[in-house]
């Protein structure tokens, strides 16, 4: 067995397994509509594949490296997705392989950090893969939510010609993916995900909501930016067209949280993925330049990013990272 970065005449070979191997059922959209930084083949050097001695494809993963923006200041973060082993190869011990090729990697280019999504937590837990920060789920379906917008400001359908205005709306969250010139022109338009922003004179967009991100995250609003009181009335909308009736709110999205809350909306708290710290004394660094200090247990998930405690409810540790819906992979 070779494990290597795919090479880019390949690149469609891996996406096909991966779109045969990691659907959910009957998902009207590809993995690379869904996914569409992670499966680029812009990301090739981060795609690694195992390959038989001839050559066939056997098995492989991939992880998208950005800068987020955490209370800590930026710190690279490595997603790691698109985790697949063909059938005929399961079991083998390839997927341990390729993870611990892929971590190998990244600690090379000083990603302290490693997150994934996934309900095979077994898969990844040797490799150090823990449930640690939050994320809220809030439900409004029943919610009172405003029926009609401020005077002077109208909803319509998001389009590509405003993805360059959503992003710098998106900016404004203090907790976020730095993402790179292209980016959002390709999360905002995934097909699957459906944007509805609010507009001001002149037609200028002031506030969206994206809901779904494809096949994932189906009725929940993934993504929103802009002041809370537009994005509520955005919300109304949403469910009124029945697109979301929840939405996925990250550390740092507490404001708008207590708003639906306080209106009837229904939530809890679950961990924001399963963590895995690289790199201990790179992560201490970070928090001695943010004035922090170090923490003992820098090396555990659950103690650097908080967690949720058994009553269901978040508790904060020395770093705060928000995961957006749209840039999860
Ligand atoms: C999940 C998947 C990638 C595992 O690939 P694999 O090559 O068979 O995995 P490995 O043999 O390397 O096993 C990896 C680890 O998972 C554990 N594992 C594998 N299958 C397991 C199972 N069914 N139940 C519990 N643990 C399991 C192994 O014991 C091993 O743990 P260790 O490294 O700590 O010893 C493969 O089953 C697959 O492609 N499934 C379909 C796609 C999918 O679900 N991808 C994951 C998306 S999050």
């Amino acid at each position: 067995m070779q494990i290597a970065s795919i090479t880019p005449d390949r690149h469609a070979e891996f996406l096909a397994i991966v779109n045969a191997e990691i659907r959910p059922d009957r998902a009207k959209t590809h993995a690379w509509d869904d996914f569409p930084l992670i499966l680029s083949p812009l990301n090739a050097e981060w795609t690694l594949i195992a390959t038989s001695p001839e050559g066939e494809i056997m098995a492989g993963l991939a992880c998208l490296i950005r800068e987020y923006t955490t209370s800590c200041g930026k710190i690279p973060l490595a997603g790691v997705g698109s985790v697949v082993t063909k059938p005929e190869f399961q079991g083998q011990g390839l997927s341990s392989a390729l993870q611990n090729a892929l971590l190998a990697k990244l600690k090379g280019k000083n990603v302290p950090l490693a997150v994934l999504w996934t309900d095979q937590p077994e898969i990844y837990a040797g490799r150090g893969f823990v449930p640690a920060g939050w994320e809220l789920h809030i439900d409004f379906a029943g919610a009172t939510l405003d029926e009609s917008f401020p005077p002077g400001f109208q909803v319509r359908d998001f389009n590509g010609s405003d993805a360059a205005t959503v992003q710098a709306l998106y900016d404004g969250h203090q907790l976020r993916t730095l993402r790179l010139p292209g980016d959002a022109e390709k999360l905002y338009g995934m097909p699957g995900t459906r944007g509805l922003v609010a507009v001001g004179e002149g037609d200028v967009v002031l506030a969206a909501v994206f809901c779904g991100k494809g096949a994932d995250f189906p009725e929940y609003v993934a993504e929103w930016s802009g002041p809370v009181g537009l994005v509520l009335p955005l919300l109304g909308e949403a469910r009124r067209r029945e697109w979301a009736h929840q939405v996925l709110v990250p550390p740092g999205g507490n404001q708008l949280a207590e708003r639906l809350i306080a209106r009837g909306a229904s939530s809890f708290a679950c961990p924001g993925g399963y963590w895995a710290v690289l790199q201990p004394e790179g992560l201490s660094r970070y928090l001695q330049a943010a004035g922090i200090g170090s923490p003992g247990n820098v090396d555990d998930p659950a103690v650097l990013l908080g967690h949720v405690d058994k009553n269901g409810n978040p508790v904060m540790g020395p770093v705060t990272i928000g995961v957006w819906g749209l840039d999860s992979v």
